[in-house]
């Protein structure tokens, strides 16, 4: 049987025993009961580690409910802007769940972070290609019609901006995280680059840096998703990266990582794994975090010049959490300022066809890290569904469940339709297209708005365009039927 995800003879556990037995579930072994294929085999990793299986993909079984465990008192006594510590961990979650043969790789990698981070030549590198390269500053912008959709009959109301990531160089906001860690795979020596995709959108920026730098790439990517995300396909191929695809399991973003995973642990010498999301074993998490907080640190600052303080509320799709994360970040000290996340309610909540992690999952260990997962009582990773194939995940990044867990950000889901009725919205009161992913975010305003008073600026993370979903949207519309949405007051 291919058995993907694990290698056999090294040990995974977490990086210091002290931390292992402070983090870990109580009523659970580390590696739960099933490996992540659904093969069975009984481990006790810290007995024996040497004899068990490596695997980076392992989830725990559901332990608790987190919302229970985590009460009001640990809320407060949250150190929000200090986390991840040194090993990685957002409070319990976060962490380095991996296999022995990735340490090194990821112990360099967080040196060479945190040598680099503040390093004027790299930080000059960066900026001018993030300006020339990738154009940014992205706008902050005034979305005039959408406000009118929610004002009061006094012409009160929200006033809605759009942070217009989907105008960066390939449409999206993944590619302020792939440039920067490929200036960092150059530091580290590093020729070749892998990366996992769901939407294809960190797919095509990864390829698109790579081609950029000279470097090989190679790009995984679920068979399903390769299907609804064609354009991006062949978009990743002629920039010259190998798109690989990954038949496993459902064919979607979670199998293609596991097979990325699965590569790295292979190649760890030549290779620099380019994560896309705030997710993974520390340092990804961090690094994303910082490569893509610039989102949040223009938004401020233009804020700022547009009406004088910071925004009310921040409004945010989330898969794996990046463009969430880089809007939040720069704000989390704030109490002042709202932060919501949308998710993906698939067909709905009730439904289990869904990927709302923070919202329905449980605490386990996926994908290298601690965190919300979506699973069964016996702990294996469950089907999720979203038609936005960026959203289309089991997990989440670790900060994220922290943030809900300390209960200063929110987190909130938005079915199929609603983003389908947001992505029809968009288009036409603002003449902009969004990606499907943004378009959950969207959606969420029709819920949001007529619970707040005053004029709340709100900002909303456009975190990509939505051409690659034009065909996917095309399909839904034939299959239901098109409802379409209520402009009548306009
Ligand atoms: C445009 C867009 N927005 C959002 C996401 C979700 O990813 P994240 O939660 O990491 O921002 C994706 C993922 O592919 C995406 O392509």
């Amino acid at each position: 049987m291919f058995v993907m995800g694990f290698v056999c003879g090294q040990s995974v556990y977490e990086k210091s025993l002290q931390s292992r037995k402070r983090f870990l579930p109580k009523s659970n072994s580390f590696y739960g009961k099933n490996n992540y294929f659904g093969k069975v085999f009984k481990t006790s990793a810290f007995k024996s580690p040497k004899k068990s299986l490596a695997v980076f993909a392992v989830q725990t079984r559901q332990v608790d409910n987190l919302g229970d465990t985590f009460s009001q008192k640990n809320a407060n006594q949250a150190n929000l802007t200090q986390v991840p510590d040194v090993n990685g961990h957002f409070g319990r979650y976060g962490g380095q769940y991996v296999p022995e043969t990735l340490f090194f790789c990821l112990e360099n990698l967080a040196k060479c972070f945190e040598e680099t981070r503040n390093d004027a030549k790299f930080r000059e590198e960066l900026n001018l290609l993030l300006k020339d390269f990738v154009g940014r500053p992205s706008p902050l912008y005034f979305a005039e019609r959408l406000s009118s959709r929610y004002a009061r009959k006094d012409g009160s109301g929200p006033r809605i901006y759009l942070k217009r990531e989907d105008l960066n160089h390939t449409g999206a906001h993944k590619i302020n995280n792939s440039l920067a860690q490929c200036l960092l795979a150059r530091k580290l020596g590093k020729k070749r680059i892998i990366a996992e995709t769901g939407a294809g959108q960190h797919g095509v920026a990864t390829a698109t840096v790579c081609a950029r730098f000279g470097l090989k790439c190679v790009v995984y990517m679920g068979a399903k998703d390769m299907k609804r995300q064609s354009l991006n396909v062949f978009r990743m191929r002629l920039l010259g990266a190998e798109v690989r695809e990954v038949t496993a399991g459902t064919g979607t973003l979670t199998n293609a990582l596991s097979e990325a995973i699965r590569d790295w642990v292979t190649y760890p010498e030549e290779t620099h794994y380019i994560v896309g999301s705030v997710s993974g074993p520390h340092p990804y998490p961090l690094i994303v975090r910082e490569f893509q907080s610039i989102i949040g640190k223009e938004t401020k600052q233009q804020a700022k010049e547009k009406w004088g303080s910071s925004p009310d509320i921040l409004l945010a799709c989330v898969g794996g959490g990046s463009n969430a994360m880089g809007l939040f970040h720069d704000f989390v000290d704030d109490p002042n300022v709202r932060l919501i996340g949308v998710e993906a309610a698939g067909e709905g909540l009730e439904s289990q066809k869904h990927a709302a992690t923070l919202t329905c999952g449980q605490l386990g260990v996926l994908h290298g890290a601690m965190s919300y997962v979506i699973q069964d009582e016996d702990g294996q990773i469950k089907e999720v569904h979203s038609i936005s194939a960026g959203l289309d995940y089991p997990g989440v990044g670790p900060e994220h469940a922290y943030l809900k867990d300390t209960r200063r950000a929110e987190y909130v889901a938005v079915t199929d339709k609603e983003a389908i009725q947001g992505f029809k919205l968009l288009s036409r009161m603002e003449g902009i297209i969004p990606a499907l992913e943004t378009a959950h975010a969207v959606a969420y305003l029709d819920k949001l708005c007529p619970t707040l008073s005053g004029n709340p600026n709100i900002v909303v993370c456009c975190s990509g365009r939505g051409d690659k979903d034009v065909h996917t949207v095309m399909e839904y519309l034939k299959e239901y039927g098109d409802n379409d949405i209520h402009l009548d007051d306009l």
